[in-house]
């Protein structure tokens, strides 16, 4: 896949030309800002953006990111394995690949080196393998491992506990996840043996993909033929997804970084902050598989990688650009919004000697309590962040209340919070509060991100925050939560019965 800028792409239509040839029909889309260009066949898309305005920024592929280990046993269907790295890439999963002895009969190690653009491991006993990164360290250096095709003697060695070469040695010390795709003539997939195994690796917890049945390159019908690359791609996706992503399909909304609210052309207020915490929050919920709306104030940071980020300037803009992002399944609302902003911005240079004796102040709307507003736009979970400076629980433990948010992260600014590199923070939940030690902000995000994810997962996922909060304090007005509760009595009942 490609992602380029409009202005750019126009001046790339030989790289087109060349991917065209050499991978067959592409697919060009325009997404706001940026042009993406995709083989025609690539079937798994980014998730549509939905009732958001157009962001800047790059478009995440499904999988980016993510490893796998991909295991190529001695059968005739190593072929496929080829295209199956081809189209891994294509998804944005690095791949590392272990060719056994007899996998190396049907597929040479320069196709999958070049196709996987890295090492090819082999040998169990090499040196300079093992100086470079040992057996155990591959087996444990992907999120996934992957055996295509899945010959009736991996699978064998696999559900026996056999370790006698690399590619079964790595199977046994792995603690990832096993995704196999058999491939075998019929009758050695059919024979007692092998549907023993079987039986034995679907305990142990490996996912198996196929085969699929039809004619066989034996001559033969029947089961046994191993499943499509693009079945096969798609089931490790969705697997990574489940595995280290857990916030895949969720939506998440970030704010970050100060807004400045002008005075005149040249003049604003503002406030110290970096941006770094929600920058850091917008890139841990995108590595746990959230696709991140980034709302930013301005600051001098990267956009972090994965994330689509709208830059916008005032209190005003950043409340526009969160709600054209919604809905979002959670909100972590990290910016620090000036509270006020000048009642009137000049449209020329104030002068010095006309400098006025006062600024006066009108309050800005209230991001945080505007979203945690109950109602079908509210996300599931809204996550506030409070900056104070003294009796941080007691103030936070207000702001909840007054906000109508779930959680409040809340961190004492009085040091060097405010564009340092580390944070101390307390999460206060409305059932419970739990101190976190000092450390870095990359650090607390992802504790964030897993807490984030652990709710969500919890709750059953999905938009559930429509018409209710987290923990159901919000939720919609009594009267409708009346009926809803009469409606829950009712279908429990019919359950019950
Ligand atoms: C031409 C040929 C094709 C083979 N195809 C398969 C196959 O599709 N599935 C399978 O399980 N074994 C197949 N085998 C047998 C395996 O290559 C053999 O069991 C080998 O030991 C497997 O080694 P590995 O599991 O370490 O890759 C084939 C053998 C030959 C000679």
């Amino acid at each position: 896949m490609r992602d380029w800028a409009v202005a750019d792409a126009k001046n790339r239509f030989s790289e087109l030309i060349t991917k065209a040839l050499e991978e067959g029909p592409q697919r060009v889309t325009r997404r706001g800002r940026r042009v993406i260009v995709r083989a025609e066949d690539d079937a798994i898309d980014a998730p549509a953006p939905r009732g958001r305005v157009e962001y800047e920024g790059h478009v995440a592929r499904p999988a980016e990111g993510l490893r796998v280990l991909l295991i190529i046993g001695g059968g005739i269907a190593a072929y496929k394995s080829l295209e199956l790295i081809r189209l891994l890439r294509q998804s944005g999963v690095a791949v590392r690949a272990i060719l056994t002895e007899a996998g190396a009969q049907f597929v040479t190690p320069l196709s999958v080196g070049a196709l996987s653009e890295d090492k090819v491991y082999g040998d169990l006993f090499d040196l300079t393998d093992e100086a470079e990164m040992g057996h155990i360290e591959l087996s444990r250096s992907a999120d996934l491992v992957v055996v295509a095709p899945a010959t009736a003697d991996l699978m064998a060695k696999a559900a026996n506990g056999i370790a006698n070469d690399l590619a079964s040695t790595a199977l046994l010390a792995t603690d990832k996840r096993v995704l196999m795709a058999p491939a075998m003539n019929v009758r050695m997939w059919t024979h007692p043996a092998t549907q023993r195994n079987l039986t034995r690796l679907a305990a142990d917890g490996v996912v198996m993909v196929g085969p699929d049945e039809g004619a066989m390159a034996c001559g033969e019908f029947g089961p046994g033929r191993m499943a499509a690359p693009a079945a096969i791609r798609d089931a490790i996706i969705r697997l990574l997804n489940n595995e280290a992503r857990p916030l895949a399909g969720k939506h998440a909304l970030v704010t970050a970084g100060p807004t400045i609210e002008p005075i005149d052309p040249v003049r604003f207020l503002s406030n110290r902050s970096s941006g770094r915490q929600g920058y850091a929050i917008a890139a841990a919920l995108a590595a746990a598989g959230a696709r991140v709306s980034l709302v930013s104030g301005p600051v001098a940071l990267a956009d972090p990688p994965g994330v689509t980020v709208k830059r916008v300037e005032t209190a005003l803009e950043m409340l526009g650009a969160c709600e054209a992002a919604l809905p979002a399944d959670v909100f972590v609302s990290v910016a620090a919004v000036a509270d006020w902003r000048p009642d009137r911005c000049a449209e020329e240079k104030i002068k010095k000697g006309q400098a006025a004796k006062a600024i006066g102040l009108t309050e800005n709307p209230d991001i945080l309590a505007t979203l945690s507003k109950p109602g079908p736009n509210r996300p599931g979970l809204v996550i506030g962040f409070a900056a104070e400076t003294e009796h941080v629980e007691a103030h936070a433990r207000a702001k909840i209340a007054k906000k109508g948010c779930d959680w409040i992260v809340a961190n004492d600014v009085s040091g060097d919070v405010m564009g340092g590199v580390e944070n101390e923070v307390l999460l206060i939940r409305r059932d419970g509060a739990e101190r976190w030690p000092r450390m870095a902000k990359e650090a607390v995000a992802a504790r964030l991100a897993d807490a984030v994810a652990a709710a969500l997962t919890a709750r059953g996922g999905g938009l559930t925050g429509r018409a209710r909060c987290a923990d159901g304090a919000h939720a919609a007005k009594p009267s409708r939560r009346r009926r809803w509760r009469r409606r829950a009595r009712r279908s429990w009942r019919s359950i019950c019965d």
